[in-house]
């Protein structure tokens, strides 16, 4: 996909830690699509992860931020409107952690501290971000926040975990600031729930090679990759979505509507 949708719009991704990264292949279609940005992950992350080559693949700049900070989201948010000269037009939210999954804690006996700190970092710090982008007012008219979220929000899966919880935190942050920034800022806010997808936190969730298998036999279109997830992103970015807002869009390859299918039912056959 080659059309320059972004060409002119500035922003901020969040996220990218090594290729696998669901906002590692965004950096890169939103660079293919004209957009330019700064790139940002927590100090351990960028200590760890990869980010420096794609800042180097993109021409970008990287900023550290603990997005659970507010002292480091404002400053990154100052930093980032100087490097780009200008206000933001888009921001993609691409965080999630659960302490009690990476533990490996069942969901019938978390532990509350961690299951406080995985809330912090998979929802909360969307608050914190859009707040913090609201009051400083560094948003330009009709520019896009997006963040991604999981089916979980909706339905029980087993092993999510608190995820579930953090992600339907996270897409009522959306629509209730959404509302706000709609209003006064004429600026969207949506979540992408996106298929079950192999990266680093992905793995992190129990038995992710059967969530895989059993989402691609339940998808018509099979399974969203974080390739397609990008895409849609830019799309999101773009103005071909300015009156898209307060929306959890599914790209799940059509996996949220289908109750059974044939290939799953076949199984159960034999
Ligand atoms: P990933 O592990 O590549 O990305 C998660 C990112 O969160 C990492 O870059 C990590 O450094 C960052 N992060 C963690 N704590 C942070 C903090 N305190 N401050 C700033 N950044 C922090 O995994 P992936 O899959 O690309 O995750 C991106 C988003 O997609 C997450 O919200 C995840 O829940 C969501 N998602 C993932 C799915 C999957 O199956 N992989 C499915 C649906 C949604």
């Amino acid at each position: 996909m080659n059309h320059k949708i972004l060409e002119g719009k500035k922003g901020i991704i969040f996220g990218a830690l090594d290729d696998q990264s669901i906002a590692w292949k965004a950096a890169l279609a939103v660079n293919q699509a004209g957009g330019e940005f700064v790139l940002t992950n927590s100090p351990l992350a960028i200590r760890m992860g990869k980010i420096e080559e794609l800042a180097q693949q993109t021409g970008s700049q990287t900023i550290a931020c603990d997005a659970t900070s507010l002292e480091d989201l404002n400053h990154l948010i100052e930093k980032s409107t100087e490097i780009l000269n200008s206000k933001l037009d888009f921001v993609l939210h691409s965080i999630g952690m659960s302490v009690n999954v990476r533990k490996k804690r069942h969901y019938t006996n978390l532990k509350y501290d961690w299951l406080a700190k995985g809330w912090d970092i998979s929802a909360v710090s969307f608050h914190k971000l859009l707040q913090t982008l609201y009051k400083s007012d560094k948003m330009n008219q009709w520019g896009s926040i997006v963040a991604l979220s999981y089916i979980a929000a909706q339905r029980t899966f087993p092993n999510y975990s608190d995820m579930a919880e953090n992600k339907a935190y996270l897409e009522s942050v959306a629509r209730s600031f959404g509302y706000y920034f709609g209003k006064e800022k004429k600026v969207r806010v949506n979540t992408i729930s996106q298929s079950p997808t192999p990266t680093t936190a992905g793995k992190g969730v129990k038995g992710l090679d059967a969530f895989l298998n059993f989402a691609q036999a339940n998808s018509p279109l099979g399974n969203a990759t974080a390739l397609d997830c990008a895409h849609y992103i830019v799309s999101l970015f773009s103005d071909y979505t300015r009156k898209v807002t307060l929306q959890n869009l599914y790209n799940d390859g059509g996996f949220s509507m289908v109750g059974v299918s044939e290939e799953i039912l076949t199984k159960f056959l034999e």
